[in-house]
């Protein structure tokens, strides 16, 4: 049997967790992903995705699933929540227990402590990737999940403009500081491929790569703006399962075969992480 990740005490058979991140809200996180996770699944891992943002939930539009509810059933006596799985991939959302329409007036360690038990109290069985959609900021979720696992990295996403590359260099500097090593920063919105051909860089050109020179995190890509994507968001079918001939599935794909292979890489190089055989 493939060796786990040893240390994760509350997700014992979860091998990598991987927070999808970024200072900054509306720069596609979620839309990141989703199509991250789904790519993932057609390579053939395991997957599951944690919805951390409690406060503004978007797995379950994003996937169409936003009438599911997670089953209850007793495991050894204990009360455990299963999954929602869509896709082929498990999921668990916030969204999945409180209606869409209200909005969650929960101080802070109350959402935390919903995240911990999306890790503690949920069936995740066994999985090579379990990403996490984190809500924008450097507060209280992002520092519970650090605090609640050893995290195998954090992936920054972050638009081309200054606005956005200011809160992604924040949060890249909040992970280093918690010793979660950063895998790498994704441009997203880079530019619009307009239909008599070349590209329109409306958000500013080369902000994503230059940060992450500037901080020395390895670029994952870029992600142009297109018309797909949004559609794809909206109607719960990710553009990477809608549309796989498309520059933009090519785009999500190639980013997670990177990141995939940069995580087991390090794993084999860092003596303190098992060694994985995917
Ligand atoms: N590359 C893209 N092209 C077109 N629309 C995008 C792209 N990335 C994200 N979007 C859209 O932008 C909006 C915000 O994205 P979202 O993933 O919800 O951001 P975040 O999770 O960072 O708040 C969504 O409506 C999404 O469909
Ligand atoms: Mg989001």
């Amino acid at each position: 049997m493939d060796k786990m990740n040893e240390n994760n005490s509350i997700l014992p058979g979860v091998k990598h967790t991987i927070a999808v991140a970024s200072g900054k809200g509306g720069v596609g996180k979620s839309t990141v992903a989703v199509n991250l996770a789904i790519a993932l699944v057609k390579e053939g891992y395991k997957v599951g995705l944690i919805d951390a943002d409690i406060y503004g939930p978007s797995i379950p539009t994003m996937l169409d699933v936003v009438n599911e509810k997670p089953k209850l059933v007793k495991i050894k006596e204990k009360n455990r929540l299963l999954p929602v799985v869509k896709y082929g991939m498990k999921l668990m959302s916030i969204g999945f227990l409180v209606d869409q329409n209200e909005a969650v007036v929960w101080r802070g360690p109350m959402a935390a402590s919903a995240l911990k038990q999306f890790m503690s109290d949920v069936e995740w069985d066994e999985l090579d990737f379990l990403l996490y959609d984190m809500p924008p900021g450097t507060g209280d979720i992002q520092l519970t999940l650090t605090q609640s696992i050893p995290l195998t990295g954090a992936v920054i996403v972050t638009t081309p403009q200054d606005i956005s590359i200011i809160d992604a260099r924040k949060g890249a500097k909040m992970f280093e500081k918690v010793n979660v090593p950063v895998l790498g920063i994704i441009e997203n919105m880079s530019y619009y491929e307009s239909n008599g051909g070349g590209r329109d860089y409306i958000f500013g050109q080369g902000g994503g790569e230059k940060l992450s020179k500037e901080l020395g995190i390895n670029f994952l890509g870029e992600i142009a703006v297109d018309t797909n994507i949004r559609i794809g968001g909206d109607e719960g079918k990710p553009i990477v399962l809608k549309d796989t001939s498309s520059a933009a599935a090519g785009q999500f794909t190639a980013i997670a075969l990177n990141l995939a292979e940069q995580i087991k890489n390090r794993a084999r190089l860092n003596p303190q992480l098992p060694v994985i055989e995917i």
